[in-house]
């Protein structure tokens, strides 16, 4: 790996991403002077020996995706507020021979919401957070800063426990026999698990027992209807899945590196759609 890269997404695998079509797309719709955004497949274990080889010959930023998130966290040299209370970063941007850590995922998931499901589902509303990872964190966090009423459900009781006391975030952490009880009072269910990918099933919530008003978003956006979101739309809730959150992080730290903020264009959906 010795090509020179200005900016890329860096992960480990990465073939599976698809942020060059949308980085690639806005420089060119924007005519920004820089080089192609790549994908570079960085193996945990020689995580800082390759991104400082990278940021030596001059990368300006790098995304990062799993599973290298809090490696990025703990190499960054300066990290933004939101970055600090994810303990993760998805955004790297080399400047002055400084590292800079940022996580745009959070405003990505916000900004994927629509004011209406913010008002009628999130803000002062029961939401539940499926799932205890990284994107759990963000997503914690950006509910939190919408005023929602926070409940987290994992697999493992004790990874729910460790959000709830990293983030210090005001939420309940509820045990799988519980689901079934608080259902019924959920506004906004959010699936961060990888339950769903490559077309699993995710049972974990039964949608007979849920609010008819209830909103179900997935973060998966491969396949757009996942079987979860595919059991919320057949009890006509409604439902997203997480391309527009892709989207929107990607412009945040498209801006942070280019200092342009894109626009959401109908025409990048769509080609995102067709893949
Ligand atoms: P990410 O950074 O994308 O969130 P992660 O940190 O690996 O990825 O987190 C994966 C999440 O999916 C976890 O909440 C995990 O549950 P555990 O903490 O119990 O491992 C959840 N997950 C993965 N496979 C699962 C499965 N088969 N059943 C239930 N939850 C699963």
């Amino acid at each position: 790996m010795n090509e020179t890269v200005k900016t890329g997404v860096i992960g480990f695998p990465v073939d599976h991403s698809v942020s060059p079509i949308i980085h690639n797309y806005w420089i060119d719709e924007y005519k920004i002077d820089t080089d192609r955004y790549k994908k570079i497949s960085v193996d945990p274990k020689l995580f800082e020996e390759e991104v400082l080889r990278l940021k030596e010959s001059g990368t300006l930023g790098l995304n990062v995706t799993v599973p290298l998130k809090e490696l990025a966290f703990s190499f960054s040299e300066e990290q933004t507020e939101v970055a600090k209370q994810t303990g993760a970063v998805n955004t790297l941007t080399f400047k002055n021979d400084k590292v800079y850590g940022d996580n745009t995922d959070v405003v990505g998931f916000q900004r994927s919401l629509d004011k209406e499901t913010v008002e009628n589902n999130i803000t002062n509303k029961k939401c539940l957070v499926l799932g205890a990872g990284g994107a759990a964190r963000a997503v914690v966090c950006a509910l939190s800063n919408l005023n929602g009423d926070i409940f987290i459900y994992n697999r493992t009781l004790e990874k729910a426990l460790k959000i709830q006391q990293d983030l210090g975030i005001q939420s309940e952490v509820v045990e799988q026999e519980n689901l079934s009880t608080i259902i019924g009072e959920i506004s906004f269910i959010v699936n961060t698990t990888s339950l769903g990918l490559d077309d699993t099933e995710n049972t974990t919530v039964d949608f007979t027992q849920a609010n008819p008003q209830a909103f179900v978003y997935d973060l998966i956006y491969n396949p757009k209807l996942t079987k979860f979101l595919s059991a919320a739309k057949e009890r006509n809730l409604g439902f997203q899945n997480g391309m527009k959150m892709l989207i929107e992080q990607a412009a945040e730290s498209f801006k942070i590196w280019h200092n342009i903020h894109p626009q959401n264009s109908t025409e990048l959906m769509n080609v995102l759609e067709e893949l």
